[in-house]
């Protein structure tokens, strides 16, 4: 088993392959990798002997709000739990900086659902359509969900 961790730059061609398979599936969308490097601080990947396993992004769009995206496991290692363990590492991560809600944009509703997210009315999560969704080829025929989670803040947050 391998651990989810932060990434090194060294890193990030692999995390750009990752991503660049699933991005062919339409499965999540392309990033190129100088967007990849301006904001490597958001990723998370998981690791192992065989490398980068996985990633997923925690992406902040507003004080109180953040986006959960590029989330990928490799093939083999996927229904592990990998994909949860990545989700929880970028809402920690919130948490920490006491944003008060994430979001994901997907075609995977249910796997979200079962991490406390629920479905919102796309129109809701508008600086989404700001980013990325005037880019994407398939902005006409959107067949994706919008799930918010709230991230209440961790009971000694403050405090220290
Ligand atoms: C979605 C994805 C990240 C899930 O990763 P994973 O490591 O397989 O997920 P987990 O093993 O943590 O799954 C957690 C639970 O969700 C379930 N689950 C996983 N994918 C699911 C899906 N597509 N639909 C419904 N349930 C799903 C698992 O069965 C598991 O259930 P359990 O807790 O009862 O065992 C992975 O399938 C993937 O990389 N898909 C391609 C890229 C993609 O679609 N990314 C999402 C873009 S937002």
């Amino acid at each position: 088993m391998g651990i989810v961790r932060k990434p090194k730059l060294t890193e990030i061609a692999d995390m750009k392959a990752l991503l660049d398979e699933a991005a062919t599936a339409r499965q999540v969308l392309p990033r190129e990798m100088a967007e990849m490097l301006e904001n490597a601080r958001d990723f998370f990947v998981y690791v192992d002997e065989e490398g980068v396993g996985g990633l997923a992004a925690l992406h902040i769009d507003l004080v109180d709000l953040a986006e959960v995206r590029s989330l990928v496991v490799r093939d083999n290692l996927r229904g592990k739990g990998i994909g949860s363990l990545l989700v929880e590492a970028a809402v920690e991560e919130a948490r920490h900086l006491q944003i008060a809600r994430v979001y994901a944009f997907t075609r995977q509703p249910e796997f979200f659902k079962r991490l406390g997210f629920q479905v919102v009315d796309r129109s809701e999560l508008p600086y989404k359509a700001l980013k990325d969704c005037q880019r994407c080829p398939f902005f006409a025929q959107c067949d994706e969900t919008a799930l918010v989670r709230p991230v209440p803040p961790a009971a000694m947050d403050g405090v220290a």
